[in-house]
């Protein structure tokens, strides 16, 4: 029971990261370094955010001009609807204003619109934000937020990490632009892999590092390095990845377990071979390979395919062969559908894996 205790806490905490200035600005600059209009004339939405203090309210408004939005919106979720229970304060921004309502700011979200110059110093900037409250708690899956999304024609957000899949889904239901943050484990996800292998959902151009406060004394820690999910196009995406031959891998490679080689090894149960590192993927091998996840990371739609990720009931309906029983009695832990090879009589099982292929164009 304790255990479950400090897992649902964590979980809950889990949801309450937030993201740092430069790492917004850094990924949002390589959009923009490939189509410098991405923004303009468009409706941004930050849901799952603390406008008062989120980065991506600060940098949305900050830049509102040069970006050329039409319109940004940018939503928080009520303090008291939160998982993980933080002493609450409202912030001074909040209790000096007119509309300022005890009750409300616990259990309403909050919404900050930037449309027009209001201060009327002719610029548009994030001295022009205006709030009011919701009038629910602002869960992404309200109807009153969901009709912000339809509204919105780019969504930009770190939604919380407990609800990533749920948060996907409500995206791709409405089709629209996104670039969100999410941890590199959810490309396995059943939802989520199969968006990645159609080229409908991609990772983005850096990786990120998550922060929370610790509660006790205010200090910033980093959680956790993660990814940006995205289906806007960026420069990285169309850029090959540069490989030896296989010949030159066995002659150069930097990873012992390759140079020196005279093959690289064969699945038992696939008709593929395993690649244990991205830079280390031969040039010239037309067959299935199974390489790192983080190829993703590096993945040009233009040079390879991805057949799909072998695991599980997935692996078996990519035609995996089950494991012979005799290799099961020696080892009961061994799953059908997962990849494998066989080494010193024992077979190995080779740490997250994808099938790819080089695409015959190239
Ligand atoms: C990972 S934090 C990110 C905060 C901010 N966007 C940032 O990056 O600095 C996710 C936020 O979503 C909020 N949240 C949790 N569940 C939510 C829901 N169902 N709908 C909307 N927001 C939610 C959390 O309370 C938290 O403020």
């Amino acid at each position: 029971m304790a255990n479950t205790n400090l897992a649902n806490a964590k979980t809950a905490k889990n949801d309450e990261f937030y993201t740092q200035y430069t790492d917004i600005q850094k990924e949002i600059n390589a959009y923009l370094d490939y189509d410098p209009n991405v923004f303009r004339g468009k409706t941004v939405l930050l849901p799952c955010d603390d406008p008062e203090w989120s980065n991506f309210t600060k940098f949305f408004a900050q830049n509102f001009e040069l970006l050329g939005l039409k319109k940004l919106i940018s939503t928080s979720y009520a303090p008291e609807s939160k998982k993980y229970k933080m002493p609450y304060q409202p912030t001074l921004f909040e209790t000096s204003q007119p509309h300022y309502d005890t009750d409300k700011s616990k259990t309403h979200g909050k919404i900050f619109v930037l449309e027009r110059d209001v201060t009327g110093d002719n610029r548009i900037n994030i001295e022009d934000l205006q709030w009011q409250y919701l009038e629910g708690d602002g869960d992404f899956r309200s109807k009153e937020i969901r009709k912000l999304r339809d509204e919105a024609d780019i969504i930009v957000t770190n939604p919380p990490f407990s609800l990533f899949r749920e948060f996907v889904a409500w995206l791709m239901e409405a089709q629209k632009q996104f670039i969100i943050i999410g941890n590199m484990n959810a490309v396995t996800y059943k939802e989520i892999f199969p968006l990645i292998k159609d080229n409908q959902v991609w990772l983005g151009v850096n990786d990120v590092r998550w922060f929370y406060f610790a509660d006790t004394n205010g200090e910033l820690y980093e959680a956790a390095h993660s990814r940006w999910f995205t289906n806007i196009d960026h420069g990285r995406r169309h850029q090959p990845l540069r490989l030896m031959t296989m010949a030159e891998n066995f002659k150069h490679s930097k990873h012992k377990e390759i140079r020196g080689q005279k093959d690289y090894v064969h699945y038992e149960n696939y008709d593929a071979i395993d690649i244990p590192f991205t830079d280390a993927i031969p040039s010239d091998y037309e067959g299935a390979m199974g390489v790192p996840i983080t190829f993703l990371d590096k993945y040009c739609p233009e040079q390879f395919e991805i057949i799909g990720h072998p695991h599980g009931d997935y692996g078996l309906e990519l035609g995996l062969k089950p494991y012979p029983r005799e290799l099961k009695e020696i080892n009961k832990g061994l799953r059908d559908g997962d990849l494998y090879y066989m080494k010193d009589g024992k077979p190995e099982l080779p740490y997250r894996r994808i099938l790819i292929r080089k695409k015959q164009s190239v």
